[in-house]
Parts: structure tokens; sequence; C-alpha cells
């Protein structure tokens, strides 16, 4: 596989095949994913819950989002990295917004980086840093960073106010210059409506199969966390029992004296 860009994300697009993007927050992640030729890796703000065991996003910092960032970078030779913008990190305006963008390409290697929200702040705020030079994903619907405004993980864009705000933050956010737009959490309809207004390729989760790509958790997707996942997650593989079965494997063997035997003695 060729080295995915910008451009070539439009053209899959035009041509109607279909995106597909996952989290990635370390190298050997990123280099399994990259190898499976996935076509995006996202370094997700979700890594505060999935790696570092935080209630929600929230808390993560710009710190914690270049270290893992930098390790996913060094990791993918062929998929496109995108780094994600933490709460705080750019709400404040568009000088901080673009000193903190400008980080993700410097300093984390990214291509592009991921701003949530479609309000008329966020949306200038996206075009400054599209100015700047820096590439913008967008992602709106069920938006994390807003979980106590949204008051929880909630399907969003089930009313028609609620519906034509998404529409209209969606183009607003396309003629502020980003490249992809998320759709998280909403209704199939509205995505799909969503994606048929925008020249720009949209990529879903829990937002249906009219999406132009998919974007899931690779750890839920992996089956690691053990937990029930939500509605919209498809189990691909159950790792957190064969990590469960292989490590007691491995404590029942030492105690036994079973392991090292020979084969792994010098
Ligand atoms: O942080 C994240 O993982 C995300 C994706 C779920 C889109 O924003």
């Amino acid at each position: 596989m060729a080295k995915v860009t910008i451009p070539t994300l439009k053209e899959m697009k035009d041509k109607g095949e279909k995106i597909t993007m996952l989290t990635a927050y370390d190298y050997p992640t990123a280099r399994v994913l990259d190898q499976a030729g996935i076509d995006i890796l996202l370094v997700g703000d979700s890594l505060g819950m999935v790696m570092l065991g935080y209630p929600n996003t929230l808390p993560v910092t710009m710190e914690e989002m270049i270290h893992h960032t930098k390790a996913v970078s060094r990791g993918a030779l062929e998929a496109l990295v995108i780094g994600d913008m933490p709460f705080m990190s750019f709400n404040l305006g568009s000088f901080e917004a673009i000193n903190n963008a400008g980080r993700f390409i410097k300093e984390g290697g990214a291509a592009a980086v991921k701003l949530e929200g479609c309000s008329h702040h966020m949306i200038e705020i996206t075009g400054a840093v599209v100015e700047a030079g820096i590439a913008v994903m967008g992602h709106i619907g069920l938006t994390p960073q807003f979980i106590h405004q949204m008051g929880g993980f909630k399907v969003q864009g089930r009313d028609q106010n609620q519906a034509k705000l998404l529409l209209d933050g969606a183009k607003n956010l396309e003629q502020a210059g980003i490249f992809s737009l998320v759709l998280e959490g909403m209704p199939q309809d509205l995505a799909s409506q969503i994606t048929r207004s925008l020249s720009i390729p949209t990529i879903g989760i829990g937002a249906g199969i009219e999406c132009d790509g998919q974007v899931l958790v690779t750890h839920d997707l992996l089956g690691i966390t053990g937990k029930k996942p939500p509605k919209f997650v498809k189990q691909y593989a159950n790792l957190h029992d064969i990590i469960i079965e292989s490590v007691e494997t491995f404590k029942h063997e030492v105690r036994s004296g079973a392991f090292p035997s020979e084969d792994y003695t010098y």
C-alpha cells in the first residue's frame, strides 16, 4: 500500500471506496494496524480512558497526547496519523489552538489534528488552524469532550432542531476548510444526509453504514477491556480472555516447574 495522504481520502470518497480508521496509542499497535492496511491511525483522546484509566476524556493533557502521538508516528509507515486535540487545548481561542495543533505536527509527527465541536466559536477556531497551514478533521454529534453539556454519552441529533444544527455545523466546518469529518453517535438517516451534503469524506462511529468510512476504538474491536461494549461496537476478537488464559497458563507452569523447560534454556 502507498502512503495514505489527505488527498487520498478525498479520492477514496469520490471513487466510493470506504475509508478505515482505528485508534492507536502506542508503537506496537501502530505497527500492527499499519501492516493490516488501515488507512488512518487516530491518536484519540480516548487514550485517557483506555490507556490511562481516567473516567472520561477531559483530564487528558497535551503532554500525554504528544507522548503517545510520537510513538504512533514511529510505527505508522503508510497510514495517515491524526492527533486528537484534548479538551482545553483549543477552546480558549485561535492562538492557543494553532500553537497546540502545531505541536502535534512538529513534535508528534502527525499529519493532521482532530478537533471536536461545531459551535460558531469552534468553527472560527477550526478555520484559523486550517488557515495557519494545519490540516483539520472535524468531529460532531456525540462529542465526548462535551459530556457534561450532553448529560452523558447520548446519541445526538434525534430531534429536528438538533439534526438541523448538526447538518449546518457540518457544512460550516467544510466551509472552514476541514478535510474530513467524524460523525459520532447519531441516527443513520442524519449521518447519511450529512455525508451526501459534503464533498469531504465522513467517518462514522455509531452513525450507520452510509458514512464514507468507519472508525472504532481498537481496544473495543479487539475485546481487550473485558467490559460489555456499547451497541455500535462489533468485537472482532476476545483478546481479554486470550490474555487471561495465556497469563494463567504461564503462572501455573512457573509454579509447577514446567517453565522454563530445556527448550527455553541455554
Ligand atoms: O478519541 C477517540 O478515540 C475518538 C474516536 C472515537 C473518533 O475521538
